[in-house]
């Protein structure tokens, strides 16, 4: 049977590791990011953006990869601010044919970001660029939310 390349159990296994020795919210959402993106192609850059006090903005918390500019996003921009606003996990095979999204680089072609969910609360997203068109199916998709559940519970 077919697998996602990203290996999601022992990624959350880690991240409660690292909640049981006390590690902070920076510490667990760093190694989130860091080892999501060790996975390799299709994962270029992972960014976590939680939502912050005001409810009305993205702060990018820690992110591994590339660089970006795009540290605080208001609700309704972006394809990450889309997401909020639309309380649904976005798959774009294609980020040049999304109206709504800002580039951070020349070199991304897709990008997927799933959702942080508490029950009905959404704390924020995990959102990652990849230079592969296409980089994500459904599989992935599944095996970042899992990571994204355990988020949910642990920060
Ligand atoms: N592409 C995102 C912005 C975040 S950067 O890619 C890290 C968007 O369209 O909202």
């Amino acid at each position: 049977m077919a697998e996602a390349t990203l290996k999601s159990k022992p990624i959350v296994k880690a991240l409660h590791a690292a909640f049981c020795r006390d590690a902070g919210r920076a510490e667990i959402l760093k190694l989130a990011a860091t080892k999501m993106r060790a996975t390799g192609p299709p994962y270029t850059s992972v960014y976590l953006y939680m939502i912050d006090e005001s409810g009305e903005t993205l702060l990018l918390e820690a992110f591994d990869g590339r660089e970006t500019e795009h540290t605080s996003i208001p609700l309704g921009r972006g394809l990450c601010g889309k997401a909020i606003t639309e309380r649904a996990d976005l798959n774009v095979p294609d980020v040049s044919a999304a109206p709504e999204y800002l580039p951070c680089n020349i070199d991304t072609r897709s990008e997927l970001i799933v959702l942080i969910r508490r029950n009905e609360e959404i704390l924020g997203q995990i959102d990652i660029d990849s230079d592969a068109p296409n980089g994500f199916d459904g599989m992935e998709q599944a095996a970042v939310k899992e990571v994204a559940d355990a988020l949910a519970v642990l920060l």
